[in-house]
């Protein structure tokens, strides 16, 4: 734990009270490696010395999300050039439509032009898609070079910048091309939420709860009696559930890196809103939203099929309702859905892989679910 208090000011928190918070420091390990993760206002401030660390260091190429950029790329390259290394920057279009293999292949370019080598480091600048973009680029090019992830979504701090998956994603699905690529290390500056737009704020909090409903029934009673204070960015509340999701997602990956088993128990929810992404084009639904959606069908296939507890589905429902997020998918056709799902990868010998929940806070992976049970409970859904 890094000793450092730091003061949120009114400005940074528009609709939370000014406050004191530690730094917060984890160090998840794999194998091989531990990474650690910061997690509090300012933690930015910690980037020279991370990368400081790095022996032989030649040169950063931070890869921006568009609009993080225009608000913040100025302060965040200034503090890379304090390690000294020449940084060069790339940016890249908001939004879910830029995790594609052009974008891809324009920053490999880049990188190679703007004169990275193999001890260059790439920095992770954005939400979701810029770390999973970003992280896939690094992984990839010149075999694989370092790689920092910093986030600046509710979204990406406590999901898709911990745990070294990265991807583009193809008009047949998402996520089917990418790698494994830990990171140096991931910053979570909770001073970026300020100023995140409301429905990306919104959409985050369906991967929090989904970490709190596959693993820890109290974090979900937390989230259900606390909303109010968390959705108005009550500082003390938001960095202990970011820590917690991390916690939770860090012993998970710690245990099974590369999703051979329990790593699945992350993908609750997903196998709908990846059928949701890719059929509404990845333009239409912030990925929380499709998740959020996705969770709410698999509690209701997993009463149906007598796996998940009576009640839950309702329960997860209200929840998410209350952070202002969709249960009900409508405009979009079950056979349209079922057809994007079959190239889903999480799928068995026996077909699709259900992750679903035995009751709030547990899980169960069921594979072998006929088919013709999932249609009829998506059309059931979609009709509701
Ligand atoms: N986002 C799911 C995982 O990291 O495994």
């Amino acid at each position: 734990m890094v000793a450092r208090q730091v003061v949120w000011s009114e400005k940074e928190l528009p609709r939370g009270r000014a406050t004191d918070l530690a730094l917060r420091r984890l160090q998840v390990k794999f194998t091989g490696r531990e990474v650690p993760v910061w997690i509090g206002p300012r933690s930015r401030e910690e980037l020279p010395v991370l990368l400081g660390a790095r022996r032989d260091l030649s040169h950063i190429h931070l890869v921006a999300d568009s609009e993080v950029h225009k608000l913040h790329g100025p302060s965040l390259v200034r503090l890379l050039e304090a390690t000294g290394k020449p940084v060069s920057v790339s940016m890249v279009p908001s939004g879910e439509a830029s995790k594609c293999a052009g974008e891809l292949f324009r920053l490999w370019q880049e990188m190679v032009r703007a004169g990275c080598n193999r001890d260059s480091c790439v920095v992770a600048f954005g939400g979701g898609v810029v770390g999973d973009l970003g992280g896939f680029a690094a992984a990839s090019v010149f075999r694989g070079i370092d790689l920092v992830q910093v986030p600046t979504t509710l979204l990406a701090m406590v999901d898709a910048s911990v745990g070294g998956k990265t991807a583009i994603n193809l008009p047949e699905g998402k996520n089917l091309v990418g790698a494994f690529h830990q990171p140096l290390g991931v910053v979570m500056d909770l001073d970026y939420l300020a100023t995140l737009p409301d429905r990306q704020w919104i959409s985050g909090w369906a991967e929090v709860i989904k970490t709190a409903a596959i693993r820890s029934a109290r974090l979900f009673e937390g989230l259900e009696s606390r909303a109010a204070g968390l959705l108005g960015k009550e500082p003390d509340a938001l960095a202990g559930v970011i820590e917690a999701c991390c916690k939770i997602k860090a012993d998970v990956v710690g245990e099974d890196e590369r999703e051979a088993g329990l790593r699945r128990i992350l993908n609750f929810g997903h196998t709908l809103a990846h059928g949701i992404e890719t059929v509404a084009e990845y333009a239409g639904f912030l990925h929380g939203e499709a998740v959020a959606m996705g969770m709410s069908f698999a509690a209701e296939l997993g009463e149906a099929l007598g796996v998940t507890r009576r009640g839950a589905a309702s329960r997860l429902e209200a929840c998410l309702r209350s952070y202002g997020l969709p249960v009900k998918a409508t405009g979009l056709r079950a056979k349209d859905l079922l057809e994007a799902m079959e190239f889903d990868k999480k799928r068995g010998p026996a077909g699709l892989r259900w992750v679903l929940l035995t009751e709030i806070g547990d899980t169960k992976t069921v594979d072998g679910v006929p088919a013709e049970v999932v249609r009829a409970q998506l059309e059931r859904f979609l009709g509701g």
